[in-house]
């Protein structure tokens, strides 16, 4: 499973395999205290004892089938506020690749970053930062991808291999999103960047009534983008309202 990609400038080049760990994002945290353990570097596993996902959930994932892997960045000079950035790199990345993977299939980003496939989610992303001296110091992005699981506890979840009835290579995935994801990170450094209207381009339900619960009530909305800074904003009665994370979920 160990793999030099040749096609990326430095995401991967730094990259260790683990046939199991308790968590990829616990390990790049663990390694990057180390002397060498260079921006770019990958760490992916086969199994996650426990792996981590949003929110203190668990991410669950049998051994051997899926993408689990956790990249480490030093973004230069990007402020907290402005960490949402990270949230729409990856997601895009991601998005783009398994768009061009499953044509046939919409494949949409859920608010913040989860990546559904046909109304099912794929994969889960979690960021998670570090700060020195007022900036972000270290970013530590781990990524679950479904792809050759055929069962799921949660029939919300769905895989490639479900999507289209084959198995996949994961390291080819994997550079095919080491790849995107470096395209997206070069996009970000550019001041006329456009990647938030891209974001909002494939976001799940943007236009549309949906129910959310919001203080314990579900309501009926319509969610009209994401805010630059992250928030979501919905059309509840004729009124713009913005949420962040903790104060909306998702119903039907
Ligand atoms: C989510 O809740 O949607 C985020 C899931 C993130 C899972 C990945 S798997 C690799 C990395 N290591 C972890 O412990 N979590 C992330």
């Amino acid at each position: 499973m160990h793999k030099i990609f040749a096609k990326t400038l430095f995401l991967g080049k730094n990259l260790i395999f683990l046939p199991q760990c308790h968590s990829t994002n616990e390990e790049v945290k663990r390694f990057s205290k180390s002397a060498h353990f260079p921006e770019g570097s990958v760490i992916w596993t086969d199994f996650q004892e426990k792996g981590r996902g949003q929110q203190g959930n668990a991410w669950m994932s049998e051994p051997g089938k899926n993408l689990l892997f956790s990249l480490y960045l030093r973004p230069k000079q990007l402020l907290p506020a402005d960490q949402f950035e990270l949230t729409i790199v990856s997601s895009l990345a991601i998005q783009k690749v398994l768009q061009e993977l499953v044509p046939d299939r919409k494949v949409e980003i859920k608010w913040p970053n989860d990546i559904y496939c046909n109304e099912r989610k794929v994969c889960g992303i979690l960021i998670e930062t570090s700060i020195a001296q007022g900036h972000i110091d270290q970013v530590f992005c781990g990524i679950g991808l479904n792809v050759n699981q055929s069962h799921f506890r949660f029939p919300t979840a769905t895989s490639l291999k479900i999507e289209t009835g084959k198995d996949w290579d994961r390291s080819v995935i994997l550079e095919k999103i080491l790849l995107s994801m470096e395209k997206f990170l070069h996009h970000l450094k550019d001041p006329d960047h456009d990647l938030w209207d891209t974001y909002n381009s494939v976001l799940r339900w943007k236009g549309e009534e949906h129910v959310f619960r919001i203080n314990a009530e579900e309501v009926s909305a319509c969610i009209v983008g994401v805010s630059p800074t992250g928030e979501l904003v919905v059309n509840l009665a004729g009124n713009l309202n913005t949420y962040k994370l903790k104060e909306i979920s998702f119903v039907h």
